[in-house]
């Protein structure tokens, strides 16, 4: 395995100080990248997601045309519910479908807690494939949704503003909430292992709906899941060795989709134990799985949050960082926080608000980011000023 040229992210993490700031974008990988809107044209979502080869080339994109620091596998947070048992069907101009939801205690009969391998094994073979192809030049980033993120798209079956009949269901049954998150969370620590197995740096667990949840309720119903993760990923050897990438390359055409594998879809890795073997020697620092929470506009936890012993922690724009220094403590690393409306404004602007952005943060670990994901039409350019404009920042 070759050593990383640029791990700027990952000694931030560590809470190091680094000769500057790295920056990557939430769902960089993706609409507003022309390289991308082609291969959508001719593949259906699930199709990038499930092919190895397509969800290289997707994640690299945006390294190699906006110059990131980091890259994040091409993926979706809904595979998890997918390989549980219920169907998602990903609609054009709509966003995800469960036409089948989870409503009450009976319906969490329909689901299982999915073998990894078996199941989401084109995720970690996608990892593979990228952390050779990306040959040392940046960090990878796996990720997971947050358990309650997750049981939100479970029950509501659908996008929503509110989740309204997510939070009725935890309200009124809660039994059967715990229950289906406790899975979600068991699912999740196994599929995240994997991924770190598989070569990811760092994983992200985006819980994009907690901020839906009073201080309490996110205590509850989201930040308790997210502590067992956190906490079972603690100590977590990451791999990505040759041995792992020989495996897969091996056994596929490294370079384009073949036909085969179009039709047959990806080919499965061995199957292998949960946990790291016990006469293992202990994990070193840096051979560590880094960790990032970003649980969008649930600042009120942040102290929470810090205290589970994630490396970094996502904030969104509606709070400054001052504010959030303050909340979660000197140490852990603060990872954003560019209002994603703002790269439509002109490049002079986003420059002179990256700048303001910086100073906000300075002083203290941080990873440039924005607030939440990309919007789809932002220029090109308007993103790679972005990035520049953290990199000249002095
Ligand atoms: O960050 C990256 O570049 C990696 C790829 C990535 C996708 N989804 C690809 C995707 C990541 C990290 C996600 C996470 C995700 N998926 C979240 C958490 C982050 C967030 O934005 O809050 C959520 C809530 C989802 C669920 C989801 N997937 C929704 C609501 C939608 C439709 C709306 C939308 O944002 O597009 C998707 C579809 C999806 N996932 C697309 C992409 C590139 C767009 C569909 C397409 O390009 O065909």
């Amino acid at each position: 395995m070759s050593q990383l040229k640029n791990d700027l992210l990952l000694r931030t993490l560590r809470g190091e100080k680094t000769e500057r700031t790295p920056v990557w974008m939430m769902r960089q990988a993706g609409r507003y990248l022309p390289d991308y809107m082609k291969l959508k044209e001719k593949y259906s979502f699930f199709q990038r997601c499930q092919t190895p080869e397509l969800a290289t080339e997707i994640t690299i994109q945006p390294v190699e045309q906006v110059g990131v620091d980091a890259a994040i596998i091409f993926s979706d947070i809904l595979v998890v519910p997918q390989a549980m048992g219920l169907e998602v069907e990903m609609i054009e101009g709509k966003g995800p479908l469960l036409p089948q939801p989870i409503k009450n205690q009976k319906d969490l009969a329909r689901l299982h807690l999915p073998d990894v391998e078996a199941s989401l094994g084109y995720v970690f073979d996608a990892l593979r494939l990228t952390k050779k192809t990306l040959d040392g030049r940046v960090p990878l980033i796996g990720f997971a949704g947050a358990p309650w993120t997750l049981l939100c798209y479970m029950v509501q079956g659908k996008g929503s503003k509110t989740f309204d009949e997510a939070k009725i269901f935890c309200y009124t049954q809660p039994e059967a909430a715990h229950q289906l998150l406790q899975m979600i969370t068991d699912t999740t620590i196994a599929y995240l292992k994997g991924q770190a197995r598989a070569g990811a740096d760092v994983v992200q667990i985006f819980d994009s709906w907690g901020g839906l949840l009073g201080p309490d309720d996110f205590e509850n119903l989201s930040l308790k899941y997210i502590r067992q993760i956190v906490h079972a990923l603690k100590n977590v050897r990451k791999t990505g060795s040759e041995q792992n990438i020989a495996r897969f390359t091996e056994k596929s055409n490294v370079g384009r989709p073949s036909e085969d594998l179009l039709r047959h879809g990806p080919p499965r890795s061995e199957p292998s134990q949960g946990s790291v073997p016990d006469n293992e020697p202990p994990v070193r620092s840096e051979d560590e799985v880094l960790t990032i929470i970003f649980a969008k506009g649930a600042w009120s936890s942040l102290e929470g949050m810090a205290a589970t012993g994630a490396h970094g922690l996502g904030i969104d724009w509606c709070i400054r960082p001052q504010m959030a220094r303050q909340l979660a403590g000197p140490k852990v690393t603060l990872q954003g926080n560019f209002d994603p409306a703002k790269l439509l404004s002109p490049i002079p602007v986003i420059q002179k608000e990256v700048r303001a952005m910086m100073d906000a943060f300075k002083g203290h670990p941080h990873i440039a980011n924005l607030g939440h994901g990309i919007l789809p039409d932002v220029p090109v350019d308007h993103a790679r000023a972005f990035v520049q404009a953290v990199k000249d920042y002095r």
